[in-house]
């Protein structure tokens, strides 16, 4: 069974892209890695860590990895997520957080298991970064690399052209991009074709408690705000394609993300026919169907 590590900022969508993959049948989240971003590293690892014992899989471990970008500090996206991220409270967890880092932890397992695990990175690129920074070659040795980041060649969601992920930490979405390895590329122009809207979120019921977290978060989501019409899927698609490629297509090119200065996260294709698979069309209604079949959704 294909091995999963997610390097994630939960996060209402990164949450809700966990419970995917522990849902479907098909894959083994084998371990968490922890980045700050969407809400404080503090509160992004007690959240991580609250919704695996929450759902009966404390026995996967959650690091410790990076509470700031390579430079400066992360910005915050606590409009979208809530302040606690998750839109629903969970119990502290209990379980001791291991002693071993984000960056080693990872180090590790792609060295005894070389090309049998992806990587799902859904929050800024910092761990990775930081784990090609102290052990070169790391990321070369994952079976596949699935990221959610990037505005390419499209309006961004917290520039004008600038994306969430990549603009927490440029210069490390830089560095990964530039290690030229076969990554997938899940931006925002893929993410726009794929929304759950206020309705069908309230007319879904689900057989099994991972499906019942799922909806809850993301009903409580809506009952935040009244106006919120629509839900769009980020981190969501980006795992949903690590599970089943098919429900996207994609296109062959060269990327690079400016560092610094005004344009620092814009994503720009620098030549065709490159290393990064970048998400062309996604297929939302086997999206939807796919996720509710991993998380038991059917009509209330
Ligand atoms: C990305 O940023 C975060 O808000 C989401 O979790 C997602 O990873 C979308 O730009
Ligand atoms: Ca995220």
């Amino acid at each position: 069974m294909p091995r999963i590590i997610i390097d994630t900022d939960p996060g209402v969508d990164d949450a809700i892209a966990i419970l995917m993959a522990l849902a479907a049948p098909s894959v083994e989240v084998v371990g968490c890695t922890v980045v700050g971003g969407n809400v404080s590293h503090a509160r992004a690892l007690r959240n991580a860590r609250a919704l695996l014992e929450f759902v009966g899989r404390p026995e996967i471990p959650v690091h410790r990895g990076s509470s700031r970008p390579l430079h400066g500090k992360f910005a915050s996206a606590r409009n979208f997520h809530s302040g606690s991220g998750l839109t629903r409270r969970l119990p502290e967890p209990s379980v001791k957080l291991p002693s071993q880092g984000a960056v080693d932890f990872l180090a590790g397992q792609l060295s005894e298991n070389p090309g049998e695990t992806t990587l799902v990175a859904i929050g800024p690129l910092t761990n990775l970064a930081r784990l090609e920074r102290q052990y070169p070659g790391s990321l070369a040795r994952a079976a596949s690399l699935v990221i959610m980041g990037g505005a390419v060649d499209s309006s961004g969601n917290i520039m004008p052209q600038a994306e969430f992920n990549f603009y927490c930490d440029p210069l490390a979405a830089h560095e990964v991009m530039a290690v030229g390895l076969p990554v997938t590329l899940v931006d925002l122009a893929a993410c726009r074709q794929v929304a759950m809207s206020r309705e069908m979120a309230f007319s879904l019921k689900s057989r099994t408690p991972l499906g019942r977290l799922a909806l809850q978060i993301i009903q409580n989501w809506f009952k935040v705000d009244e106006q919120r019409e629509n839900m769009l899927f980020y981190d969501q698609i980006a795992m949903a394609a690590t599970i089943c490629p098919d429900v996207m297509t994609t296109r062959q090119v060269s990327l690079d993300i400016e560092v610094e200065g005004p344009e620092a996260g814009v994503s720009k294709v620098t030549a065709g026919g490159g290393p990064a698979a970048l998400a062309d069309e996604v297929d939302a209604e086997r999206l939807f169907t796919l996720t509710s079949q991993w998380l038991g959704w059917d009509a209330a």
